[in-house]
């Protein structure tokens, strides 16, 4: 897999800008399992390597903390993002146009983005000499032999039976996860933190195939690096391979910052539940730190989707399981995420000059992982009479912010800034991907440098001096107050003429899907992207608000 890359590009340059937890000792009692037929039904495939989700959940369900809510593993993580990476409808418009934009590399793409998204099937033919497919007679299709093991995603006995080799290496990145491919079916580890007792081994490696094993490795964030550390190769305008994108670093981006050491991926991700929980329906010794599934991240609209037409992706979650999932992810932008402030209020002659404050408690950039994702200031300020005096970063049901320059056109993009006078300025956190002439796209292949990355740093990170891959890009490299957890930018409103008092309001809009990488999948003549517009345009893009507040100013 990477060596093959290895082998592709000779000369590799990696460009940046451009230029045993404790065991309780009581048995809880079992929660009683409700006779109900699962309408969407996990499946249940044992393949030479992997077992899909159902073989697993089983006994893996029916969990309940000790206030009685249920966490049970199978229902919260069959409506996450991961659960679902193999269906993702924008991923696999992505993939399409990935090999529409790049048609010399049809094979090389198909390989390397089932590699994370249908891990199971991926790996399993790369054991049998083969590659990654999706398209066409690939992965996607019902009839191709791997179809099951791949819709299954990111599952159970992929993340269970990563081997603790080479993580945290470069060597492990990219999706080059090491799992053993000598061990027969009935013998292979499932490594989670705890140790089972005899009676507990066998019952699980009979009914499933797989044997319960102490690997501590799994709550380290370096199994999760593994697949959110990601490059892609850089295309040229001769469709050359001219080197190396680093498109996701999240990892990266922890380990520049001061959670590293202190808050793993799983501390945040995998938030632990109060009391005790049992983790098999067959009954076993009550397990205290129980770390549930939820990996609530920020794909919103994502999840959105997979709410209104799950039936149709042939999700296997219930709404209500997708829905609790979009829950907690809104929960988690509102409640753990950043927080706006305004300060500084002061009116010199008719312009009201105020600073508007934004602070990070992300444990990577904010927003992270895929490009597509933006973080934006809407600020508003109103009259005495309510009128709207004043208005940066208003948004469309379309997803598209007013006054961006990228949305307007998408050779453009808006700069980062320091201070804000006009209302078709508006401050964004994200990143602009440029090719390897400086022009900006959206097709993965074609990035050569972020030539913006203006996204919030976290807490503890020195953007002077850290490694290129996730180096600040754009105005904010030079911005004295745009620092490691916070940035500030300033508001310059005239007010001549107008009546006070004034009612200031700061939001801190984040969406997961940006107007023009939704675009640039438009009039794409193949069905992935073609299904992925229709759904765009028949649900809303909006922002979720992260952080809101308001003042009044007497002027
Ligand atoms: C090394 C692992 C890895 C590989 C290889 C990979 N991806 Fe991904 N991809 C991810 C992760 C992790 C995310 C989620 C990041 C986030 O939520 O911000 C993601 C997210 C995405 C998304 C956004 C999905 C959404 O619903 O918003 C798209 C589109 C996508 N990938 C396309 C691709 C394409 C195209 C390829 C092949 C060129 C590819 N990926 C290869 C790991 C990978
Ligand atoms: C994305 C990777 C990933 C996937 C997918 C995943 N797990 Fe886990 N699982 C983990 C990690 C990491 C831990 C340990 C968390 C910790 O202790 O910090 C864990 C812990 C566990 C535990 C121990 C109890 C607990 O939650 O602390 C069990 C049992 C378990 N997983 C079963 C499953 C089953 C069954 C599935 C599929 C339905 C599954 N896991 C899917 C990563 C994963
Ligand atoms: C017959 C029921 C059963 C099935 C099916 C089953 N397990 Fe288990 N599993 C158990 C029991 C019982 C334990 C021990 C729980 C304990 O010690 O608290 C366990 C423990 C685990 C642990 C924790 C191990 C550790 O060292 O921390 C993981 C992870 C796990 N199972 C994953 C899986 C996966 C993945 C599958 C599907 C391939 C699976 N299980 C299928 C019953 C089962
Ligand atoms: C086998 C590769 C793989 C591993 C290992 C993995 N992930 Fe992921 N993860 C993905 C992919 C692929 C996606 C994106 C799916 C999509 O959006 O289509 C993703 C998405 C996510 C998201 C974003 C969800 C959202 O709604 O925005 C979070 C959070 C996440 N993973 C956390 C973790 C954590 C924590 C670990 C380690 C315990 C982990 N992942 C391990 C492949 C992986
Ligand atoms: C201090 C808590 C914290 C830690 C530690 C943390 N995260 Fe996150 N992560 C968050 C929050 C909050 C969000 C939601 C806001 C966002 O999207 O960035 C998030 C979002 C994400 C997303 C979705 C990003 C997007 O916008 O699409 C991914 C992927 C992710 N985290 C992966 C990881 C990985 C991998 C690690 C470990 C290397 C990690 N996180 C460590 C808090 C944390």
């Amino acid at each position: 897999m990477r060596k093959t890359w290895i082998i592709i590009i000779l000369v590799l340059f990696l460009a940046a800008c451009a230029q045993e937890t404790p065991t309780a000792t009581q048995t809880a009692s079992q929660p009683t399992s409700q006779a109900t037929v699962d309408p969407f039904p996990l499946p249940a495939e044992r393949g030479a390597y992997f077992a899909t989700s159902g073989v697993c959940t089983s006994c893996h369900r029916n969990m309940v903390d000790m206030n009685g809510q249920d966490v049970s593993i199978d229902t919260y993580w069959r409506g996450t993002m991961m659960a679902n990476a193999a269906r993702d409808p924008y991923w696999r418009a992505s993939v399409r146009a990935e090999v529409l934009h790049n048609p010399d590399y049809d094979e090389i793409i198909q390989d390397k983005c089932t590699t994370c998204h249908m891990p199971m099937a991926r790996t399993t033919q790369v054991f049998a000499g083969g590659k990654g497919v999706l398209l066409d007679d690939g992965f996607a299709n019902p009839e191709n032999d791997m179809h099951i093991l791949a819709l299954d995603g990111v599952s159970c006995t992929l993340c269970h039976q990563i081997e603790n080799l080479g993580l945290g290496e470069e060597e492990s990145f990219d999706g080059a996860f090491a799992i053993d491919d000598v061990l027969p079916a009935g013998e292979r580890a499932s490594y989670g933190p705890y140790k089972a007792t005899d009676e507990n081994v066998i019952l699980m490696r009979s009914a499933s195939g797989y044997v319960p094993t102490v690997g501590k490795h799994i709550q380290t964030a370096e199994i999760c690096a593994s697949c959110h550390t990601l490059v892609t190769p850089t295309v040229d305008n001769q469709g050359e391979i001219a080197g190396e994108f680093p498109e996701q670093m999240p990892y990266v981006e922890w380990l520049a910052s001061s959670y590293a050491g202190e808050k793993t991926c799983q501390d945040c991700h995998m938030p632990v539940v109060q009391g005790q929980v049992v983790l098999s329906t067959t009954g076993s010794q009550a397990r205290g730190q129980f770390s549930q599934h939820s990996f609530a991240g920020g794909n919103i609209y994502g999840l959105t989707l997979l709410e209104t037409h799950g039936e149709a992706l042939g999700v296997t979650a219930s709404r209500a399981q997708i829905s609790a999932a979009l829950d907690r992810a809104v929960a988690q932008l509102h409640g753990q995420t950043a927080e706006v402030k305004l300060g500084d209020l002061t009116i010199t002659g008719d312009t009201l000059s105020l600073m508007v404050e934004t602070k990070s408690q992300v444990g990577h950039k904010f927003p992270s992982g895929f490009p597509s994702r933006r973080v934006w200031v809407h600020l508003m300020v109103k009259d005495a009479a309510g009128k709207m005096v004043f208005e940066s970063g208003r948004y469309e049901d379309n997803g598209l912010i007013e006054g961006n320059d990228n949305d307007a056109n998408g050779s453009q993009y808006e700069p980062h800034y320091q201070v804000i006078e006009a209302p078709d300025q508006v401050q964004i956190y994200e990143t602009i991907m440029g090719d390897v002439d400086g022009a900006v796209t959206t097709t993965l292949l074609r990035g050569a440098a972020y030539l913006k990355d203006n996204r919030l740093l976290p807490e503890g990170f020195e953007k002077g001096s850290v490694a290129e891959e996730i180096a600040v890009c754009g105005n904010a490299a030079s911005d004295a107050d745009f620092l490691g957890g916070a940035d500030r930018v300033e508001y310059r409103v005239d007010l001549s003429g107008m009546q006070g008092p004034f009612t200031i309001t700061a939001e801190l809009l984040y969406q997961s899907i940006g107007y023009r990488w939704a675009q640039n999948l438009a009039g794409l003549d193949a069905p992935e992207p073609q299904l992925f517009i229709t759904y765009y345009d028949s649900v809303p893009n909006l922002p979720v608000v992260v952080s809101s507040t308001s003042a009044e100013f007497d002027g």
